[in-house]
């Protein structure tokens, strides 16, 4: 009598963190911690090395010692000077040397009976690419894997409950972009806007304006910094703070909500 052979694939995990605050893992995060062999870490550099190290506390707190193996990789550089027009075909490089990356990852540093992680920052689902790379991987067929998602609490639900505020007013949509974004203009037909990736504090454009922000840095961690108020009174000293912040640091994650008065529509 014929067998079927068993086909055995590697499996992935891609869990959502929290954004900062070790307590944002979730209990189903820690269940799919518990069941991974490997964990892929990405590395940005020595600027995020502090990023590196919570997620390894995590681990340790979480895991018993000694029970789990991580590789860490170098995330490779994007170019960030690439602007305007440029600015896909930079992301599309960045995100192809990504691929081969994991691909290399997953094919030699997992069993085939083994299950890997990705931990993400935040929630997967918000401006992170590891989705689309696992995919780009599938799509090349050279290696074979399923994986799952862990939703994570993202930054933007992180910043919103450490100002005890909402994100939508009553019946009224919210749009969450990017500091590049936010440059082009205020968004059309929506008056609460979250704004992350932005290096640029493109906030200052709208100090005229009748608009609140409710402003945060390192949400979630011991160097965490809010400030509230309109854009006109609150601009300054969160450009004060956040020079002063990423002197002491080296680096800096902030996000915030415009909330539009309803006058200046
Ligand atoms: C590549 S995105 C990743 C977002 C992440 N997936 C999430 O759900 O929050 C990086 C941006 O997230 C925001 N961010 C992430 N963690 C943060 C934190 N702890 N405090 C403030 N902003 C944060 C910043 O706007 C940063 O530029």
């Amino acid at each position: 009598m014929a067998y079927g052979r068993l086909v055995v694939v590697r499996r992935i995990h891609v869990i959502g963190i929290g954004a900062g605050d070790p307590e944002q893992l979730t209990l189903q995060a820690v269940r799919a911690l518990r069941s991974t062999d490997v964990f892929f870490v990405l590395d940005k550099g020595e600027v995020k090395s502090d990023l590196t190290r919570l997620r390894r506390d995590m681990l340790d707190t979480h895991l018993p010692e000694g029970g789990y193996r991580v590789v860490e990789a170098r995330d490779p550089e994007r170019d960030r000077r690439a602007g305007g027009a440029a600015y896909s075909p930079a992301v599309g490089d960045w995100r192809s040397a990504r691929a081969g990356i994991y691909e290399r990852l997953i094919a030699e540093e997992l069993g085939e009976d083994e299950s890997g992680a990705f931990l993400v920052w935040g929630d997967p689902a918000l401006y992170d690419s590891t989705l689309g790379i696992l995919e780009e991987v599938l799509a090349a067929g050279t290696v074979a894997f399923t994986y799952d998602v862990v939703p994570g609490v993202s930054s933007v639900s992180a910043l919103v409950a450490r100002h005890r505020t909402g994100l939508n007013r009553v019946a009224r949509p919210v749009q969450i972009t990017t500091g590049r974004r936010l440059a082009e203009g205020f968004p059309e037909g929506v008056d609460d806007v979250v704004v992350m990736l932005d290096a640029h504090q493109t906030f200052r454009q709208y100090a005229e304006d009748d608009i609140d922000i409710y402003w945060g840095a390192y949400i979630g961690t011991p160097d965490e910094i809010l400030v509230a108020g309109p854009i006109a009174e609150a601009g300054p000293r969160i450009e004060r703070l956040r020079a002063e912040a990423r002197e002491r640091k080296g680096w800096i994650m902030d996000t915030y909500l415009l909330r539009r008065n309803p006058g200046e529509r």
